[in-house]
């Protein structure tokens, strides 16, 4: 098992197989966080470099753990202290990084294409850890494998996302994901937070939350707030809340045995309320520790998958 690409840079371009491997790489590096000693030599020589451009807490600490935990060296690359801070272009720092041998660049960065155009200039493989508003793979992966370990399978299910999925990339990246293993996807929010034109890619849209949420089997939520951009595009959080906060009354509408997931930090009470985050149907701390196992069948699968 391997993926195709020497890079991870989305999920529109993964197919169904290689997501598969990923789902049943992952499974296999689960039962490594139950050990004593939670090491395998799969990774052992190879340098992972954590390059993250903006904040991060699941993803980068995630990846961190996922390199130790294949054997890897892992180094951490602060932006603000680093070369960036200078002026010195993502492209010149990450040959750089890439002269001193390192196998894997994993990065963030608030520019769409940023992980697009080092992985074109440079040998070393590069994970997308979320582009701007376009993807975000990795979290897209743990949301599926997710899915697949709690119901069994993906093909078929009615999957909700929820939220602000214009600026959302693990909304892009899930819509991509979820199409590739057959899900039906409804995504649902204010028309003025719904990328227009996103019907194309074979998803309903409703921006009723009662409507929406009808027969569903996953929730899939995105963290709503008020940026500089969503300024023109939403009245206000509390207005936002009114209308599309999932509170127990309205997942009540989602199907008897529903998953609740979140797929960055919560704002509680925006559009999630503390009862469904905390309560029986939220998976959302399940992911957290999912996405550990993940990262290692990633990170596995484009050192050729080879154990
Ligand atoms: N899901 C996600 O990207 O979370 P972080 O921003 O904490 O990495």
């Amino acid at each position: 098992m391997s993926l195709k690409s020497k890079d991870l840079l989305g999920m529109q371009h993964l197919t169904f197989e290689e997501i598969n491997s990923v789902i049943t790489s992952a499974k296999s590096f689960m039962e490594i966080a139950t050990r004593p000693i939670k090491k395998v030599p799969v990774l052992r020589g190879k340098t992972v470099a954590n390059l993250f451009f903006e904040p991060s807490t699941r993803t980068r600490i995630s990846f961190e753990l996922a390199a130790r935990r294949l054997s890897a060296d892992v180094i951490n690359i602060p932006a603000l202290i680093s070369s960036a801070a200078s002026g010195e272009t993502l492209t010149d720092m990450a040959k750089t990084i890439e002269a001193m041998t390192v196998d894997f660049i994993v990065v963030r960065h608030s520019m769409a294409g940023a992980p697009h155009q080092l992985a074109r200039q440079i040998k070393s493989s590069v994970i997308n850890a979320g582009d701007g508003s376009h993807e975000h793979p990795t979290q897209a992966l743990v949301d599926l494998y997710t899915t697949k370990e709690k119901k069994g399978y993906i093909e078929g299910l009615r999957v909700a996302i929820i939220g602000d999925i214009l600026h959302s990339r693990s909304a892009k990246s899930n819509i991509w994901g979820l199409k590739t293993m057959g899900a039906d996807v409804v995504l649902i929010g204010p028309r003025t937070l719904i990328p227009p034109g996103v019907e194309r890619l074979g998803v309903d849209i409703s921006f009723s939350m009662e409507e929406g949420l009808e027969g569903v089997d996953v929730v899939i939520l995105s963290r709503v707030e008020m940026t500089e951009e969503n300024r023109a595009l939403l009245p206000s959080l509390r207005e936002y809340s009114r209308f599309y906060c999932l509170t127990e009354e309205r997942l009540a509408y989602a199907k008897k045995d529903v998953l609740v997931m979140h797929s960055g930090s919560m704002n509680r009470g925006v559009e999630i309320s503390p009862q469904v985050a905390d309560g029986a149907y939220s998976v959302i701390i399940e992911q957290v520790t999912n996405g550990v196992a993940v990262n290692m069948a990633v990170l596995y699968l484009l050192a050729g998958g080879k154990k």
